[in-house]
C-alpha cells in the first residue's frame, strides 16, 4: 500500500470511497496534446475579444452575488438548442460533470442504482460513488455497439433508477440511435428511471445524426446533457448544461449550491453563445480532421470506430502501450483507455493531426 493510501485510510473516509482513484487524465507538457478530447482549435480572435470585454464588464459587479437563476444564460442556451425549448427547460453548472453530479444528488443516493454501458465515460462510476449511488453496468456487443433490445433488457433487469447513455459515447465515439433512448425510457417506467443522454460531443456528430432533444416532449424523466467544453472551446471556463422538463430543473434547485454559477462564467458563456457561428465553423474543421484520421487509420489496416465526436477510437493495434509510448516519444500524447488492442486520439489542428498520422504510420 502506498504511503498516501495508508494516510487516507487512517481518516474516517466513507466506505464507498476507500481504495478509489481520483479522475486523473495526465496533464503533461507535451507539444501535441490529443488525449482528453478538448477543442484543439481554440477560440477565434473575435470570440476571444468578446469574452474579454464581457468578463471586464462582469468584473465591475463582482462585489455582488451573481444572478442565481442565470436567466439570460438559460434563455441564450434555449435559443441555441432550438427544439421549442424555453428557459424553464434549461439548467447549467460548472461543466456537465457538475450537472451530472447534481442529477445524482437529486435522484440517486443511498438505496438508488445507476446503470451504464461500458466502455463509457470514466466519470460515471466516480459520480455515483461520490453520491453513494450503487453503480451497475451492462456490457455492449463485441463491436461496442448497443442495441435497443439489449439496453432495454438491462434496465428492466437492474431496475435502475438512473441510466447513463453516452451519445456520442466516450471513448468509442459513436452516437446511439434514438430507438435505444426510446427503449431505455420505456423500460425505465417500472423503476421510474431518470434517463440521461450525455451529448457532450453532439455538435461533432455526422450529418443526419439526430439528437435526443427531439424526444423530450412528453418524457419528463428524460434529460439531455451538453457542454461548452468541446464545440465551444471553453473547457477552461467550466460550463455545462442540460435540457429537460421544467420539473427536473426545479429538482436540481434543491441540491445546487447558492450562486453556483459565477458572474464570470455566465458572462463568458453568454459571449461565446453570441458567436456560436464562428465556433461552429471550427467544429466543421475539426470534423474534417477527424474524418481524415478515420480514413488514414483504415488505410493503415487499423480499425477506427465510426466517429460522431472530435476523437477517434481505433482497434487493430497489436501493442497499444508500445504505440502510445512511440507517439509520446515524438511529442504526441494520445489516450490508452485500457481496452486491449485499442487507443483513442483527439482530432487536432491540421498540423497536430499530421504529426500524429506521420508518427503512427512509422509505428504500425
Ligand atoms: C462523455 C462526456 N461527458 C461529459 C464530459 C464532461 O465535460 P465537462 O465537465 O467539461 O462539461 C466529458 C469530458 O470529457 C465527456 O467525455
Amino acid at each position: 500500500m502506498t504511503d498516501q493510501l495508508e494516510r487516507l485510510n487512517r481518516l474516517p473516509l466513507r466506505d464507498n470511497l476507500r481504495g478509489l482513484q481520483p479522475y486523473g487524465a495526465p496533464q503533461p507538457h507535451v507539444p501535441v496534446l490529443l488525449n482528453v478530447n478538448g477543442n484543439t482549435h481554440g477560440l477565434p480572435a473575435k470570440v476571444h475579444a468578446a469574452i474579454v470585454a464581457a468578463v471586464g464588464e462582469a468584473a465591475a459587479g463582482l462585489n455582488r452575488y451573481p444572478d442565481r437563476e442565470f436567466s439570460q444564460l438559460r434563455e441564450a442556451l434555449a435559443g441555441y438548442l432550438g427544439h421549442g425549448l424555453g428557459p424553464s427547460n434549461i439548467w447549467a453548472a460548472n461543466g456537465s460533470n457538475e450537472v451530472l453530479q447534481q442529477i445524482l444528488q437529486a435522484f440517486g443516493g443511498p438505496g438508488r442504482r445507476a446503470l451504464s454501458f461500458p466502455p463509457t465515460y470514466s466519470m460515471y462510476p466516480l459520480l455515483a460513488s461520490g453520491t453513494d449511488t450503487e453503480y451497475v453496468t451492462s456490457p455492449r456487443a463485441a463491436d461496442f455497439t448497443l442495441t435497443a433490445e439489449a439496453a432495454g433488457e438491462a434496465v428492466r433487469r437492474t431496475r435502475a433508477n438512473i441510466v447513463f447513455l453516452g451519445s456520442p459515447n466516450n471513448p468509442t465515439g459513436t452516437a446511439l440511435g434514438l430507438d435505444v433512448v426510446e427503449a431505455v425510457y420505456e423500460a425505465g417506467a417500472a423503476s421510474s428511471a431518470i434517463v440521461i443522454v450525455d451529448e457532450a460531443y453532439a455538435e461533432f456528430a455526422r450529418t443526419g445524426t439526430p439528437s435526443a432533444l427531439s424526444l423530450l416532449p412528453g418524457r419528463e424523466r428524460l434529460i439531455v446533457s451538453r457542454t461548452m467544453s468541446k464545440a465551444f472551446a471553453l473547457a477552461g471556463a467550466r460550463g455545462g448544461y442540460l435540457a429537460a422538463a421544467p420539473e427536473i430543473t426545479d429538482a436540481l434547485r434543491l441540491v445546487r449550491l447558492p450562486y453556483h454559477l459565477s458572474a464570470v462564467t455566465q458572462a463568458t458563456a453568454l459571449a461565446a453563445l453570441e458567436h456560436a457561428d464562428a465556433l461552429l465553423a471550427n467544429v466543421e474543421d475539426i470534423k474534417g480532421q477527424r474524418d481524415r484520421i478515420v480514413e488514414e487509420l483504415s488505410a493503415l489496416g487499423l480499425a477506427p470506430a465510426p466517429s460522431d465526436s472530435n476523437f477517434v477510437f481505433f482497434g487493430g493495434v497489436k501493442d497499444p502501450r508500445v504505440v502510445w509510448q512511440g507517439l509520446l516519444d515524438a511529442g504526441v500524447l494520445i489516450r490508452d483507455v485500457g481496452i486491449p488492442g485499442h487507443l483513442r486520439v483527439t482530432a487536432g489542428t491540421e498540423a497536430e493531426t499530421t504529426a500524429f498520422l506521420g508518427r503512427i504510420r512509422e509505428l504500425v
